[in-house]
């Protein structure tokens, strides 16, 4: 079996991050997470008090971002200086300063070089918004990720109950719609279906028939299995 790269891209809580965890555990590939990337970004800028949407600023640290990724079985840890910040960078302040410092070129620059050296000589499986049409414009296999915001919004609820942290329903909704507007209308590398991506809507599917839809078309596209 040869080496083969998969890109799923798709708005905020789309199930993007939980379905490919799963599948890199199924399939025995490496999992990256680029959304991560850009909240560890956030984060370093909402820890030294710089301004996310202050491009100037943003651009000024970014070399001093000593940002460090590994892959874990299915799963993807993020260092931040060494220091392990896989779940800080869950929180909806982070994710909203992430929105923010996405629209910024040097930052996507640093990040997409980043995410392309990491997918360089083994199989992957990469998540984000930009992955099919922009970081592996090559992939094997394309996937676009939809559902409805309300049902988006459910899903990232649960995800920050679980990790005990606090949310408010409307707040959680409100901003993923305002974060699919960012993420959509940006200048660069915008959130956009590839041309040659396969559309699944996941708004009332199942987390195991997200995965399993998945890996059928990873399996007919890349001639695996
Ligand atoms: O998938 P996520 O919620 O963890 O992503 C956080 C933000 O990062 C998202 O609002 C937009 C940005 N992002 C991006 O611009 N390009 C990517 N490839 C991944 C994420």
């Amino acid at each position: 079996m040869g080496i083969y790269s998969v890109a799923v891209d798709g708005p905020a809580g789309s199930g993007k991050s939980t379905v490919a965890k799963l599948i890199a555990k199924e399939l025995g590939i490496v999992y990256i997470d680029t959304g991560a990337m850009y909240r560890a970004v956030a984060l370093y800028c909402i820890n030294n008090g710089i301004d996310t949407k202050n491009e100037e600023a943003v651009s000024g640290i970014l070399d001093s971002i000593d940002m460090d990724i590994k892959a874990e079985n299915g799963g993807q840890r993020i260092y931040l200086s060494g220091i392990d910040v896989t779940d800080d960078v869950r929180s909806q302040k982070a994710g909203a300063g992430a929105s923010d410092v996405a629209v910024i070129g040097s930052v996507r620059q640093k990040l997409v070089n980043i995410q392309r050296s990491l997918a360089k000589g083994m199989s992957v499986i990469m998540d984000g918004r930009d992955i099919g049409t922009n970081v592996l414009t090559d992939a094997d296999v394309k996937i676009y990720l939809s559902a409805s915001a309300d049902e988006r919004a459910k899903r990232r609820c649960g995800e920050l109950k679980k990790l005990g942290l606090e949310y408010d329903f409307e707040l959680v909704k409100s901003q993923i719609i305002q974060r699919d507007k960012n993420d959509s209308e940006r200048a660069l590398n915008p959130l956009r279906k590839a041309e040659d991506a396969i559309e699944v809507d996941t708004t009332s599917m199942n987390i195991d028939e997200v995965k399993d839809t998945i890996i059928k078309i990873i399996k007919e596209k890349a001639g695996i299995g």
